[in-house]
């Protein structure tokens, strides 16, 4: 859960490696550090906070020259985000330099005998262990720096992305990947490494992704030779073409990476559906299904596995999937499902989501359904990432970059994608009419428009948010395809708003929440003429009586609800299950302008980070 980036070439490393290391802070804003190779010297700077904390400092500290180097943006896992715990670490003799994103988990034994023979640490973090023990084989085996991280990996257990160099060898990086994601840049005479591909990007377009448990020596203008970490086998480099453009890493205008993921939607679930839906000729074309339907044929039920945001839009498909398809569906955390010895056998399908594709929970659900037999389907976003590559097939959501720490973009495309993937299932099993399919696909292809009408009413969502905006707790109700949605209005507005807020299916609010309401508390109720209106008018009236305060998410025209609430916003009409994709916009809105409001960081909230590579 931390960015790291490094640079060996011809050109100055370090507005490389600081610009790269802006580009990933999405993945961890604790602490900065980069390390320069420059005359002999190797150059350190650290500090806590974020890259722009460092660009302050770095100059001031040491010389900015050389063209080789590392840097590292961190989310503090071993040991509080101060200077000393910042990355680059050096090794003892001041001869090695480490960037590591992951954790070593026997760190403490290895840290005993490190200090028995003598070494002495000087922060709390793991990753320095690593380096003096890369130092301690490198001088007792008598061996290179690649070998000897490669026999030093083979005595840690944990996760990890490293780049490690070597002050008396300035023309070499190695680097090497378990767990965590490392991408090398191809350009000519140089190499780039970084967590993801957007820090090279405007460099070259071809990338080799080392795969788990391979590592890399990378020499100043020559070929990257690739190795197995445990059995020294050759590998070869698949050099990857980028997809990546530069305008999709960029703000373009927008404030915030959070409104500009918000504005994309449209976009964003028309790329995703592209290709996949022909409304025309009544078919959904899903490759990934489509070689292995008859895993999905004889699946006895659906478990999807995710977290966070990813976890709700495996609520909403929970109820598509068992509405239109009639396949049983659990919907299990990540986090739980892999530690509860769960009954999984080799009649299920799991679905595993994900944006970032690297997410530790999921990935760990992932191998624990598999080794029970399960044929486990991925929804990522991110092309190559771990839990794309370890699923046994899977579709892409085509959502492009999301930035922001806040998942929008990313949950409206994974509901597209398991939606078409329900109306696939259900047609092949005959539990869907000819007439509602095709209307189904006509009504997907209409979404992309009718986001861009709810995105119209972001004036008048702001005004909604200043009245909002001091409040200390916040209800978000909604009931069946629109429960999910409320859950996740009130996690976007706690990770960035940082307000108290709780979803609950609105008839649940009589068990427990009404005794919240008064005349303090907004609550945000999701009232579409299609999902249980009646029931939930009934429910808006029971808050009413209470003196709570009511904004609601209307079908366009509703006069009842409009009657009732403080304030309303308009959805356009479309069908029950769709409606999320809609009814999830003016909340996503809501809590970015009351984050905005509050002065909050909203692409980078408090304690959080894009990835959570940990557990
Ligand atoms: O990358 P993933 O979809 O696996 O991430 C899962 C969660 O960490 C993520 O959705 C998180 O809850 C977001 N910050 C929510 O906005």
């Amino acid at each position: 859960m931390c960015g790291i980036v490094g640079y060996i070439g011809n050109r100055n490393a370090y507005p490389i490696i600081i610009k790269g290391l802006q580009r990933l802070e999405y993945r961890g804003y604790d602490s900065a550090g980069v390390a320069l190779y420059d005359d002999g010297n190797i150059n350190v700077s650290r500090t806590p906070g974020k890259v722009d904390d460092l660009r302050a400092i770095a100059a001031s500290e040491m010389t900015l020259d050389g063209t080789l180097g590392i840097g590292h943006t961190r989310w503090a896992t071993h040991g509080e985000p101060n200077k000393r715990n910042a990355h680059p670490h050096l090794s003892n003799s001041g001869d090695l330099v480490i960037i590591h994103n992951g954790i070593i988990e026997n760190y403490e034994s290895i840290k005993k005998e490190l200090i028995q023979r003598g070494y002495v640490f000087h922060s709390d973090t793991d990753t320095e262990v690593l380096v003096n023990l890369i130092e301690e084989v490198k001088k007792k085996e008598n061996v290179k720096l690649g070998k000897a991280v490669q026999i030093a990996l083979n005595q840690v257990i944990g996760a990890y992305a490293i780049a490690v160099f070597d002050r008396t060898k300035p023309d070499e990086i190695v680097v090497a990947k378990l767990g965590s994601p490392l991408a090398i840049g191809i350009g000519e005479d140089e190499f780039f490494i970084a967590s993801d591909a957007s820090p090279f990007i405007e460099y070259t377009n071809n990338a080799v992704y080392l795969e788990d448990e391979e590592m890399a020596i990378i020499r100043r203008g020559k070929e990257i030779k690739l190795r197995k970490i445990k059995d020294d086998r050759v590998a070869y480099p698949m050099v990857q073409e980028l997809q990546l453009n530069l305008e999709a890493i960029e703000k373009n205008g927008f404030e915030h990476f959070m409104l500009k993921e918000i504005y994309e939607q449209p976009h964003a679930i028309r790329d995703t559906f592209r290709g996949r839906l022909r409304a025309d000729q009544g078919l959904v074309k899903m490759a990934g299904v489509d070689q292995h339907l008859e895993r999905f044929r004889n699946a006895n039920r659906i478990i999807i596995v995710a977290c966070g945001t990813s976890w709700h839009a495996g609520l909403v498909a929970e109820y598509i999937f068992e509405d239109l398809a009639r396949i049983p569906v659990e919907v299990e955390y990540a986090s739980e499902f892999r530690y509860r010895n769960p009954v999984i056998t080799d009649k299920d399908v799991v679905i595993a989501i994900s944006q970032s594709g690297e997410t530790a929970d999921t990935l760990a659900a992932i191998k624990l359904a598999k080794s029970h037999g399960a044929f486990v389907f991925g929804v990522c976003n991110v092309v190559g990432s771990s839990i794309a590559r370890e699923t046994d097939a899977g579709a892409y959501t085509h959502a492009g970059p999301e930035i922001g720490v806040a998942s929008t973009k990313a949950f409206t495309t994974q509901i597209t994608v398991l939606t078409l993937l329900a109306l696939k299932l259900a047609k092949e099993a005959g539990t869907i009419s000819e007439s509602h399919f095709r209307n189904m696909l006509t009504e997907i292809e209409a979404i992309p428009g009718k986001v861009e009408r709810v995105l119209e009413s972001n004036p008048e969502v702001e005004h909604i948010a200043r009245a909002y905006k001091d409040s200390t707790n916040c209800l978000y109700l909604g009931r069946g395809y629109n429960f999910p949605v409320a859950l996740e209005g009130a996690l976007k507005l706690k990770e960035i708003s940082y307000i108290h807020a709780e979803g609950y299916p609105a008839a649940e609010m009589k068990h427990g929440p009404i005794a919240l309401i008064d005349e303090h508390m907004p609550v945000f109720v999701i009232a579409t003429r299609k999902g249980h209106y009646e029931k939930v008018v009934s429910n808006i009236q029971e808050i009413k009586s209470r003196k709570g305060k009511i904004i609601a998410v209307v079908t366009e025209g509703d006069e009842q609800v409009r009657e009732l609430a403080d304030h309303v916003v308009e959805i356009p009409e479309t069908s029950e299950c769709l409606s999320p994709l809609l009814t999830t916009i003016p909340l996503q809105l809501l809590s970015y302008h009351i984050a905005v409001m509050r002065g909050c960081n909203v692409d980078q909230p408090r304690n959080l980070a894009k990835s959570v590579t940990v557990e």
